[in-house]
């Protein structure tokens, strides 16, 4: 299994550029199931997840071709409605399929994908969400068995904003006889990313960015071509690693207005920052300010951010407490940070991390894709080497990520 080894203690400094968002392409490369013919996909970003939902989707029928980040995904063979165990385990946003599978064939049988290192993460919101559009929805031997005629639109609440939740409704919904209104739906950047693309396709998708959203369905959809948008959590990641090195990186073809959260709050802790059309300039501090920060959707600060902050605030000046308010145990971390030489006590989903200057390279264990990150961000800090094993996890969400580190003058090299 791969490692990977980093010399801590190196200033970072130049240029590095964005990728595309995971967590945009994965729902966008899943809606060509939407429609016959071939749809195409640029700045979609090679990354382990994006080979997971590709094979999905082969799965069902459709064919796929990969040039560099272009992607082209032609559904016209659209046939097999089961998403198999084998495949679902590997990536839980292959319940993404739920909703065009539905929307498209009648009917679906989806394998639940269970629990994750970071919490429990029910999909019973969008169980709910299909059963009122009028699907009939069986839960049999680990499966979703779903069916329906025809959808019909309705009138949904989410109890909690739920991101992969709205997009499969939204899925859903576009063929869908009528009107549907989603209410307290997520407003993430890739939210408006994917209602962008299901209106290219002739979708009408109306609010998306709002907590109401209104499709009004359509009978066909016909395909697309688009550009995936930036990675926000990737560019979040280099700005942490900018500011914690006391660095100069400019971070360039990225969008600065969908790092908002994490710029103010670098901002607050003294990190210099100034922002371009789509370059954000970070140059880091001697020190540091501890601040406080709760995980919140978007607009808020995401939970997809705090392991890599809470890095930040392990070397600040100060006490700082964060707050975790998406997943029940997204603090898996702490403990390789603090045989790292981290001060963090939790008391239930708060962390107080009191600022220890320096941290100690040292042997770690990466248990998910944001906590990985978060590790490799704490061994170019550390004083030492760190290694951190199980890094399949980084290959789940960062691109060529040793190369754009060691780009930018770190000592990071991956042990095979
Ligand atoms: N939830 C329910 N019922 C549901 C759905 C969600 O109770 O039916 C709860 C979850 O358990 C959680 C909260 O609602 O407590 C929010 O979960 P959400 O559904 O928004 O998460 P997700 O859609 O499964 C996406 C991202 C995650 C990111 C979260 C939160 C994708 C593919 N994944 O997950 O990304 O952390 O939103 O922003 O978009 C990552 O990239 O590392 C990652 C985990």
């Amino acid at each position: 299994m791969d490692k990977i080894e980093i010399e801590g203690g190196r200033r970072l400094s130049g240029r590095v550029t964005i990728s595309g968002a995971k967590n945009a392409a994965l729902p966008i490369l899943t809606s060509a199931l939407l429609t016959d013919g071939s749809n195409t996909y640029t700045n979609v970003p090679g990354l382990q997840d994006i080979h997971s939902i590709r094979a999905l989707l082969e799965n069902h029928g459709a064919s796929v071709s990969v040039d560099g980040h272009t992607v082209r995904i032609d559904a016209s063979g659209l046939s097999n409605s089961e998403a198999p165990y084998e495949l679902v385990r590997k990536m839980r946003a292959s319940i993404l399929v739920l909703g065009p599978l539905l929307a498209r064939l009648g009917r679906a049988r989806v394998s639940l994908p269970g629990g994750c290192a970071i919490g429990a993460r029910p999909i019973n919101l969008h169980l709910n969400g299909l059963e009122r559009l009028g699907a009939t929805i069986a839960l049999r031997h680990g499966y979703v068995e779903a069916e329906a005629k025809k959808l019909v639109g309705a009138d949904i609440y989410f109890d909690t904003v739920t991101v992969t939740g709205t997009e499969n409704l939204m899925m859903a919904a576009v063929l869908a006889s009528g009107r549907s209104v989603l209410r307290n739906a997520a407003r993430e950047p890739e939210i408006v990313a994917l209602a962008q693309v299901l209106n290219q396709m002739g979708a009408d998708v109306q609010g998306a960015g709002t907590p109401v959203i209104t499709i009004n369905g359509v009978d066909t959809l016909k395909p697309t071509q688009t550009e995936i948008i930036p990675d926000r959590i990737e560019t979040g990641t280099f700005l942490v690693a900018a500011a914690l090195t006391g660095g100069d990186v400019i971070i360039d073809r990225c969008e600065p207005d969908h790092v908002g959260a994490t710029l103010s709050k670098l901002s607050q802790a003294g990190v210099d920052i100034s922002v371009g059309q789509n370059t954000i300039h970070v140059r880091g501090n001697a020190s540091v300010t501890s601040v406080d920060f709760r995980t919140e959707p978007y607009p808020g600060f995401p939970t997809d951010m705090q392991a890599q902050f809470m890095v930040l605030m392990a070397v600040a000046d100060g006490t700082s407490m964060i707050n975790e308010t998406i997943f029940e145990n997204r603090f898996i971390h702490v403990s390789e940070l603090k045989r790292m030489g981290a001060d963090i006590r939790i008391n239930g989903n708060t962390a107080m991390v009191h600022g220890v200057g320096r941290l100690s390279g040292a042997p770690v264990m990466a248990s998910d894709l944001r906590a990985s990150a978060c590790l490799v961000l704490a061994g170019l800090v550390a004083e030492g080497t760190t290694v951190i094993n199980r890094v399949y996890h980084l290959d789940r969400g960062y691109e060529a990520l040793e190369e754009k580190f060691t780009a930018l003058g770190a000592a990071i090299r991956r042990v095979r």
